[in-house]
């Protein structure tokens, strides 16, 4: 596999196949996930959860990131890595300069932010100032407090119509990827169709472009498993056979299944 970039994944998109999407906090891990063919690292904020042992992502700061970033540059060269902008820490256009710059500087090639429509400023400035910006919608982490729990997101018709709008807002904007969690597998599919820029799911069945698990989770190490999650050790005796495992069913198609799946 050569270095990938965010041409490779509109590509990938435009050729309609499928790409996995992993996170990783460690050089460990990113050395394991680029092996087994990955095409991109996301370092998440959920580290704050499975690293650090939180009951959310809201205490995890931007230095947290840069660290977790920088081991994970260290692992590989291939994949291309996303990494996520932490809660607070872009709640203003000249914050989130100064903070995607120390991530960017830390290895990451993308930053992503959570949120649409009071974003779109936001993701004007990193990408003119060539950091490029990977979205999330639906069930958004950060906003847990918001959202009053983890939810599915986007059942009721007017929900579903400002996912939309925000989605394709956000691709108006510059984002050149977009994360789509636990939203209706008919929506996810309706925006993956409607945006030319590729769209990852979680949570939102097998019509994206892309899919992404936590790492942890997937290895069946996590705690709490959700719905969205299949065990890849299941039947493996090796986290490489299980990473490699993911990345076949994602490119058939073959994860998620329905069971995996939210419907509307
Ligand atoms: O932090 C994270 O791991 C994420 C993914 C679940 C999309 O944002
Ligand atoms: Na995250």
């Amino acid at each position: 596999m050569r270095a990938v970039t965010i041409n490779t994944l509109q590509a990938h998109k435009a050729a309609g196949d499928k790409f996995a999407v992993i996170t990783s906090y460690d050089a460990c891990f990113a050395h394991l996930v680029e092996e087994a063919g990955i095409e991109v690292i996301l370092v998440g904020d959920s580290l704050g959860m499975v690293l650090q042992g939180h009951n959310s992502t809201l205490p995890v700061t931007v230095s947290d990131m840069a660290y977790h970033t920088a081991n994970v540059a260290r692992g590989c060269s291939k994949p291309l890595i996303v990494t996520d902008m932490p809660f607070g820490s872009y709640s203003s256009s000249e914050l989130a300069l100064a903070n995607a710059v120390a991530l960017m500087q830390a290895g990451a090639h993308m930053v992503k932010v959570e949120g649409g429509a009071w974003l779109l400023s936001t993701i004007k400035a990193l990408t003119e100032r060539s950091i490029p910006v990977c979205g999330h919608l639906g069930l958004t982490p950060q906003s847990v407090n918001s959202l009053g729990g983890y939810k599915v997101q986007g059942r009721d018709p007017k929900q579903a119509q400002t996912i939309i709008d925000d989605a394709k807002q956000l691709e108006q904007a510059g984002a050149s990827l977009l994360v789509l969690e636990c939203v209706p597998a008919d929506l996810a599919k309706k925006i993956s169709q409607a945006l030319s820029i590729p769209v990852i799911g979680i949570g939102a069945g097998a019509d994206t472009d892309a899919q992404v698990l936590v790492i942890h989770d997937m290895l069946g190490l996590s705690s709490h498993t959700p719905k969205f999650v299949r065990n890849f050790m299941a039947g493996n005796n090796s986290i490489q056979q299980a990473l490699s495992d993911y990345h076949a069913a994602v490119k058939s198609g073959e994860f998620p299944s329905a069971e995996h799946t939210f419907s509307g």
